[in-house]
């Protein structure tokens, strides 16, 4: 399974932060947000990576992330989001990388303690479709929100006024090679994006999405709080603790 880190978008909810930079280059804690997506990746066994990325700044994961030296890596693919498509946009642009494989996609604002180690091989063992991840969260209205019933998913629904349950669809997703003609049959949504959660919503539709609950601490990074939140808890705990001192000398 290849993976994918999504870092396109201007990231205007972190202004003036990222007024001449991409909010995936910015600092948590002690190194950039983008390295905790991609230690994730690698923390999987996945290290055939593509970093789709845009925006401002979007020269700069080059020479930030060059082949991927500091992860291990010999080699890392890159390509480019023109405009602001959003997520599902964003992850059309890796068809040809995928290569008719199945992939595994992690927004680059998402920091987890753990890893998806777990959540990757049973995905593997499915043998095609989709799978999602849950964190109860204090505040779901903020994100994807799944409505459950026992271990079925019966719908998402993004940043709901009155949210279903009181778990966040975090933005780690794995799908089968048909995600393409999914996204390709999308219209865009009221905020005039692609949205991922009607990708998952689709194959909920089909059904074929599973999804496990992830373990240890989960945060996006996209808001001041957020971002803020991520400092702490990775200068407290820790994140991706296995290889990050091996990773980064
Ligand atoms: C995106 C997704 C949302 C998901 C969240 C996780 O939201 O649309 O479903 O829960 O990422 O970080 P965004 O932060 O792009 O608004």
């Amino acid at each position: 399974m290849k993976g994918v880190v999504l870092a396109g978008g201007l990231g205007s909810r972190l202004h003036p932060l990222t007024k001449v930079t991409n909010k995936h280059l910015l600092p948590v804690y002690d190194r950039p947000m983008i390295y905790y997506p991609i230690q994730t990746l690698i923390n999987a066994g996945i290290d055939d990576i593509m970093i789709v990325t845009g925006g401002n700044s979007a020269g700069d994961f080059l020479k930030l992330l060059g082949n991927g030296k500091d992860f291990g890596l010999k080699h890392l693919d890159y390509t480019y989001q023109e405009g602001e498509g959003g997520i599902a946009d964003a992850l059309s642009l890796v068809e040809h990388f995928a290569d008719e494989g199945p992939v595994c996609v992690v927004l680059g604002d998402n920091i987890i303690e753990g890893n998806i180690r777990q959540a990757a091989d049973d995905y593997r063992a499915q043998g095609g479709g989709a799978k999602i991840l849950l964190k109860e969260v204090p505040d779901p209205q903020r994100f994807g929100v799944p409505e459950l019933d026992g271990d079925r998913v019966l719908r998402i629904e993004e940043k709901p006024q009155a949210p279903k349950s009181d778990y966040a669809v975090i933005g780690v997703y794995f799908y089968d090679s048909t995600v393409f003609e999914v996204i390709s049959g999308l219209e865009p949504s009221a905020r005039g994006e692609l949205e991922i959660t009607d990708v998952n919503n689709h194959y909920i539709d089909e059904g074929t999405m599973t999804w496990n609950e992830l373990d240890g601490w989960w945060t996006d990074a996209g808001t001041f709080e957020s971002l803020l939140r991520a400092t702490n808890l990775v200068a407290e705990t820790g994140a991706n603790r296995m290889s990050l001192g091996a990773a980064v000398s």
